[in-house]
């Protein structure tokens, strides 16, 4: 397992396109989910879920949204109604994480909905560090209310991320990053 702060300076995503089998197997799905679970959570309130995309259930989902983008625009191309079909088998394995904040008396909306960001990204880090490749994505489906009720999200929940996780030989370049020095002040300098 490569050392931690080198996995944080280096990881990287990869595009879901280029994310071939193998995909971690059941055990691993566990620990991926365990680790997951595992995120900052002011007033320990879970306030996120996982809806597990593998195998079939994959194909099944894109027909879903095949459906949907033909009723959404019945004018659309054969071409995107495939694409939309083979969405989800893009990857092997793909983790649905729901965001399902509730007004509290004590912890703000907002925080809950930072602790199911943490719950992406520590599913990111997590798939890396497992020597798989990853990447976090929304898309249109993650806001097509016709997606999220087929998805039986309640009417207070959202889809935070699709995190698609899968094996790639690539090693993608580092991408240009932002300037830290403008986005830095130190208090009271
Ligand atoms: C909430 C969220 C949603 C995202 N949705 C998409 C998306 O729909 N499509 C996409 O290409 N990238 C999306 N991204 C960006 C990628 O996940 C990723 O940030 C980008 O590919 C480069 O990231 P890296 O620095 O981890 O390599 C999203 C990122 C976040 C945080």
């Amino acid at each position: 397992m490569p050392d931690t702060i080198e996995l944080l300076l280096k990881r990287r995503s990869t595009v879901a396109a280029n994310l071939a089998q193998p995909g971690p197997s059941a055990d691993q799905l566990k620990t991926l989910l365990r680790i997951a679970a595992r995120v900052p959570d002011h007033g320990k309130l879970a306030p996120w879920r996982f809806i597990v995309f593998q195998g079939d259930a994959r194909a099944r989902f894109g027909q879903i949204l095949a459906d949907i983008t033909k009723r959404n625009t019945p004018e659309t191309t054969q071409e995107r109604v495939e694409l939309e079909a083979g969405r989800f088998m893009r990857a092997p394995l793909v983790i649905g994480v729901i965001s399902s904040s509730e007004i509290h008396p004590k912890i703000p909306q907002w925080e809950q909905v930072l602790s199911a960001g943490a719950v992406c990204q520590n599913l990111l880090v997590a798939a890396s560090a497992m020597g798989y490749a990853a990447q976090w994505i929304t898309e249109w489906y993650a806001y097509d209310d016709a997606v999220c009720a087929r998805l039986k999200l309640a009417e207070h929940e959202k889809v935070a991320g699709f995190i698609y996780i899968g094996s790639s030989d690539e090693i993608p370049e580092d991408r240009r990053r932002p300037n830290l020095d403008e986005l830095i002040t130190y208090w009271g300098e």
